[in-house]
């Protein structure tokens, strides 16, 4: 399932994922993800117990909303009205003293009908992505709701940076780790991330916890990130997989045009 448009979404790049990735019956711990964005690799694998957490207050409101009242969220959802002056007036109204099941509703519309799934915002804080259409805003179905509340249900979620969340782990869990890429890269030049300037000093912050976490707890890990020199260097002694970006198809083909790797100690 997948109810997002999310910029660096990983749902394009499950297949060759899918090798690294642990059936949930064999998640002894919690399934951790400290850069969930549209979860699609959660999503994938469903486990019974998991630890979720982003920078991104809004997103993580959009994920709680929906775990708890699936159908009034459906119902806001539905209820707004279909374009482009709809969109702004929705887009540019008070919404921060709503409900959650408001603002989640809010989220998920301006998600499915702004311009390419972008998650930018203005200076002051306000949503600024323009208006897209509706084309892709009733792929998402009431149905799809209920089932992603199911699939919530044991989920604690967290606004956090990754450090802190990294604080929960012990013997048995399974981290995905998808941080925002490389800086430089497309989507930080258009600046899609709301909560994220992720530099490379924050690379090298999060390569270190990485290590120190592996050394002190049992725990499987694994990690997509920039095909670059620089991001590779910080995981040597680990494995890493360098993958054709998005093809979906060719699995594990190496080249020297890969853009992304996998990166896990499994
Ligand atoms: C590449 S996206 C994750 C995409 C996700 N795997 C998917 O399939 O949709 C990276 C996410 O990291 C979040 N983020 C940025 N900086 C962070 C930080 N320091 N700590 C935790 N999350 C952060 C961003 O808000 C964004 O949602």
């Amino acid at each position: 399932m997948r109810f997002l448009r999310y910029p660096g979404g990983k749902s394009k790049l499950i297949d060759y994922l899918d090798d690294y990735l642990p059936n949930s019956k064999y998640i002894k711990g919690n399934y951790i993800e400290p850069f969930l964005g549209g979860g699609s690799v959660f999503l994938y694998i469903q486990p019974s117990k998991s630890i979720l957490s982003d920078m991104n207050k809004e997103l993580i409101d959009l994920y709680k909303g929906i775990r708890n009242c699936p159908h009034k969220v459906w119902e806001i959802f539905s209820s707004f009205p279909e374009g482009k002056e709809a969109y702004y007036l929705i887009r540019d109204s008070e919404y921060l003293n709503k409900p959650i099941t408001y603002r989640a509703a809010r989220t998920l519309y301006l998600n499915r009908t702004c311009f390419k799934g972008m998650w930018r915002h203005s200076p002051n804080g306000n949503f600024s992505v323009g208006y897209g259409g509706e084309e892709r805003r009733w792929v998402v179905t009431h149905s799809d709701l209920v089932e992603l509340s199911r699939i919530l249900k044991n989920a604690k979620f967290h606004v956090a940076d990754f450090n802190k969340i990294l604080d929960n782990v012990k013997d048995g869990d399974f981290i995905f780790f998808d941080p925002p890429y490389k800086p430089g890269e497309k989507e930080l030049i258009e600046s899609h991330y709301a909560y994220s300037r992720f530099t490379y000093d924050d690379q090298v912050r999060l390569s270190k916890r990485i290590k120190q976490i592996s050394k002190l707890h049992k725990i499987r890990w694994v990690m997509t990130n920039s095909n670059h020199t620089d991001i590779c260097k910080l995981y040597k002694g680990f494995k890493i997989k360098k993958l054709m970006k998005g093809t979906g198809k060719k699995i594990g083909i190496h080249t020297k045009e890969s853009q992304e790797v996998i990166i896990t100690n499994i």
